[in-house]
């Protein structure tokens, strides 16, 4: 029956794959609920990903929502199906202990409520910073824990102090009941078995906020100011013309845009979300999970860096911090001389040969640190005696 959404979180594990493709589906069915749409079909779908109309049946299926078989999935349905499956209609209330750097700026990170979670209350085990105002926070001292947990009915906490001291706060805790830790220290926190630990790696963290940094300046710019700047290059006014503006034909006209400059330029990318009158950060993020979009002009040589969740278990994040370090860029950027770029992308399906690098067609499989700098590093005197050589001829 349409709509007859068991609530029950699946037993088997869910892939990795299909657990990137949820939120994406969300965001797509808000944009289309606020475009007035009703139903969506798989195929339709389908088109967004990499993937075939079976595979978001069974995405769909995960979720526990059923379609009907003419009109398919209910917009609003499908939606508040996945709200509920993701626990986004539900406050959670979280602490946070640590009101360094890191846990400052979590703490005034607004899109934390989208997600589902109320932060309650601000501590840090420094004496001196008790009383401190953090944003709407005033700072308290770990001897206020007790009393605000047990009068919020806590839920969540997140750990952002050193890693010397995330193992004794995390004790206390959990002495408290909390079962749920997000823990931002770089360490492994021992916990009870009915404790459940989330660890964030921070170069992912800090790689996620500029993400979001970037796409919200980028969604600060209105549609008026961009239109008042510029008008569409007569290339991209001849791709308009060939569709309409519909979301259905986003993946060709990003294949078509990509042709012409071999790489998705962002005043092009604000035309073409302007085009189909879609959120430039809904755009983005889909375009993210493509892996032949490109949002940073080719170098010449290409590296990618799986960090899924099994290749960061094993050196990922220490991979690309290298990375990053031997060629002076952050992921997402490319070196001034255009002959590297660097890029942090979702979990290609190999996680067995994790952890995963491809540098332009070939994919360096169970590599390690020292490894890829080594390769690096070869790269680059090859990319210097090939400028000596061009200079010398
Ligand atoms: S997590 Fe699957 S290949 Fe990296």
């Amino acid at each position: 029956m349409e709509g007859n959404n068991s609530n029950k979180q699946p037993e088997k594990s869910i892939p990795e794959q299909t657990l990137r493709r949820i939120p994406l589906y969300h965001q797509i069915l808000a944009e289309m609920e606020r475009q007035g749409d009703e139903h969506v079909s798989s195929k339709h779908l389908a088109q967004f990903f990499q993937v075939d109309d079976t595979q978001v049946r069974k995405d769909v299926a995960i979720i526990g929502y059923k379609g009907k078989p003419k009109s398919g999935y209910s917009v609003k349905g499908l939606k508040n199906a996945i709200e509920e499956f993701l626990g986004i209609n539900y406050q959670n209330t979280a602490i946070l202990v640590g009101a360094g750097h890191l846990g400052s700026a979590l703490a005034q990170y607004p899109g934390m409520g989208e997600y589902g979670l109320k932060l309650i209350a601000v501590f840090d085990n420094d004496p001196s910073k008790a009383g401190n105002v953090l944003g709407s926070f005033t700072i308290l001292p770990l001897e206020a824990l007790q009393r605000v947990v047990r009068s919020y009915d806590i839920g969540i906490a997140i750990i952002t102090v050193p890693k010397e001291a995330a193992q004794s706060v995390c004790n206390r805790i959990v002495s408290l009941g909390i079962k749920a830790i997000w823990n931002f220290a770089p360490t492994q926190l021992s916990v009870p078995e009915n404790v459940t630990v989330r660890n964030e790696n921070i170069a992912t963290g800090i790689a996620l906020l500029s993400h979001y940094l970037k796409t919200h300046k980028r969604t600060h710019r209105s549609r008026k100011e961009r239109e008042k700047n510029k008008v569409p290059p007569k290339k991209v006014i001849e791709i308009f013309n060939k569709y309409q503006p519909k979301r259905e034909y986003l993946i060709p006209i990003l294949e078509e845009a990509q042709k012409i400059y071999s790489y998705l330029p962002e005043d092009i990318l604000e035309f073409i979300a302007d085009f189909l009158n879609i959120p430039i950060s809904s755009l983005i993020q889909t375009i993210r999970f493509y892996s032949n979009f490109k949002l940073i002009p080719p170098a010449k040589y290409q590296i990618k860096i799986c960090i899924g969740d099994t290749c960061q278990r094993k050196e990922a994040i220490e991979i690309l911090e290298s990375v990053s370090k031997q060629l002076n860029i952050g992921a997402g950027e490319s070196t001034k001389s255009g002959l590297f770029s660097l890029e942090a992308v979702p979990c290609p399906g190999i996680c067995s040969e994790s952890p995963v690098v491809t540098i332009n067609d070939t994919i360096y499989k169970k590599i390690h640190v020292g490894q890829v700098s080594k390769i690096i590093g070869d790269l680059l005197k090859k990319g210097s005696s090939a400028v000596a050589d061009k200079t010398s001829a």
